[in-house]
């Protein structure tokens, strides 16, 4: 069945919403999305139906033991993990790095070296500088261009040696929107030994996640940005989640899945994963290649879902940039060439010459239009773009419940903005 946007609105209940009589425009995506109804549904349905502690004898109980069960199954079919023993979940993308960092830094001595990047988020750059600073090692930076907004693979080069034990990287940016080629850079961590942790939050929502392909050790996303609620998880290879010290109280149980629990679960936040998930399968279903098939997986569905989406995506980022692309004075701070699109997910930052980014943004708000602005947590890339003093950027994001309509909604309000403003530039 060809994509259809505006059935796909209507598993939003968000969506319904209006400012000054206009449908809100969402386009603060990245920063977090709209939750599906499916997530919804069963977040309701674990705090109504199956509310009790695990491991109990009783119903409720045995219960919620199945849905936390689903809910690894389905991360990690999410994720195409081996087994759903290699999920955990936690509070957030940046809590997990935190507690996993910590695992993993038990492991490393003094003068080990490990890789950030100065296109990360700061939620898989300040855990690792805070673990050097403890630890005693050595941080060398992979950079990337500032015009080409891609990783330069000969500082990667140059950051790898026998002591590197590990590299931190994104697998999308927040900032610039580009889509690494995580492949590549871990096979040139492999050579060298390292581990290969990566941060997926800002690619979950846009791409297939194959931690195989990818070929790492440790990956992160945030259910939040891909329609879920606002929790995360973390997939690790077996090997190494069971040889690191979990930080854990003793009477907790020290077998996958469970060794990287801490406390309670957030049960109803597991169960929205899944729901969240269960509409990557549906978008699979209804428009995916070979997603209708009565004997696909449910790891094939998700995959028919995601690329259906990243169709109607790669058609939004298009027109955004190609609208932008007209605009005196604008910059735009990624990939923007029609056969680079490939290598980008559809959030696109800018500036405007002259203008500073919050005012555009706020501007937008009044329209009914949701756009971010500033570093995004971005310190890194937006201080290598610039930036950082100058009030960071503009960031578009697009996914895949957005219209055309909307991005020229969005471009005629910039328009606006501009002609009001035309003496400040
Ligand atoms: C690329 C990237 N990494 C990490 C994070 C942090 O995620 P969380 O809020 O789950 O800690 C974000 C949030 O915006 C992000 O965009």
């Amino acid at each position: 069945m060809p994509y259809d946007v505006e059935r796909i609105r209507g598993e939003f209940p968000g969506l319904a919403r209006a400012e000054s009589g206009r449908p809100t425009v969402f386009f603060d995506n990245p920063a977090g999305t709209q939750i599906a109804r499916r997530a919804i549904e069963r977040m309701v349905e674990a705090m109504t139906t199956a509310n009790a502690n695990l491991g109990g004898f009783f119903d409720t109980s045995v219960e919620a033991g199945a849905l936390v069960r689903e809910a690894h199954a389905a991360a990690a079919d999410f994720v195409n993990a081996a087994s759903p023993d290699e999920i955990f979940f936690g509070q957030s993308m940046t809590a997990l790095t935190f507690q996993l960092s910590r695992s993993i830094g038990r492991e490393l001595r003094p003068g080990d070296e490990i890789v950030l990047t100065r296109m990360d988020h700061d939620g898989n750059v300040t855990p690792w500088l805070m673990l050097a600073e403890e630890r005693g090692l050595t941080v060398r930076w992979l950079d990337f261009d500032p015009a080409r907004f891609e990783y330069d693979m000969a500082s990667l080069e140059r950051a790898l040696n026998s002591r590197t034990r590990l590299i931190a990287v994104n697998h999308a940016s927040n900032v610039t929107g580009t889509l690494n080629d995580i492949a590549s850079i871990a096979r040139a961590a492999k050579a060298v030994g390292a581990l290969v942790y990566v941060d997926a939050v800002q690619s979950a929502p846009h791409v297939p996640i194959d931690v195989q392909v990818l070929g790492c050790d440790f990956l992160v996303c945030s259910a939040y940005k891909f329609h879920g609620p606002h929790y995360a998880l973390a997939w690790g290879r077996r090997a190494h989640l069971e040889r690191l010290t979990a930080y854990k109280v003793r009477a907790a149980s020290n077998q996958l899945p469970f060794r990287f629990v801490n406390g309670t679960t957030n049960r109803e936040a597991l169960a929205g994963i899944r729901g969240a998930i269960e509409h990557f399968e549906w978008l699979g279903r209804e428009f995916g290649a070979g997603g209708s098939d009565p004997s696909s997986t449910r790891r094939q569905r998700i995959v028919a879902g995601a690329l259906a989406m990243r169709a109607h995506d790669r058609m939004l980022a298009k027109r955004l940039i190609d609208g932008l692309a007209t605009v005196p004075g604008l910059r735009i701070l990624g990939l923007s060439r029609t056969e680079d699109l490939a290598r980008r997910v559809p959030t696109v930052s800018f500036d405007l010459a002259g203008h500073d980014p919050a005012a555009i943004a706020r501007f937008m708000a009044t329209e009914g239009i949701n756009v971010w602005s500033g570093h995004n947590y971005g310190v890194e890339p937006v201080t290598r773009l610039g930036l950082l003093d100058k009030g960071g950027v503009v960031r578009v994001g697009p996914t895949h419940y957005n219209t055309p309509a909307e991005i020229d909604r969005f471009l005629e309000s910039l328009a606006r903005y501009r002609a009001r403003n035309a003496l400040t530039a």
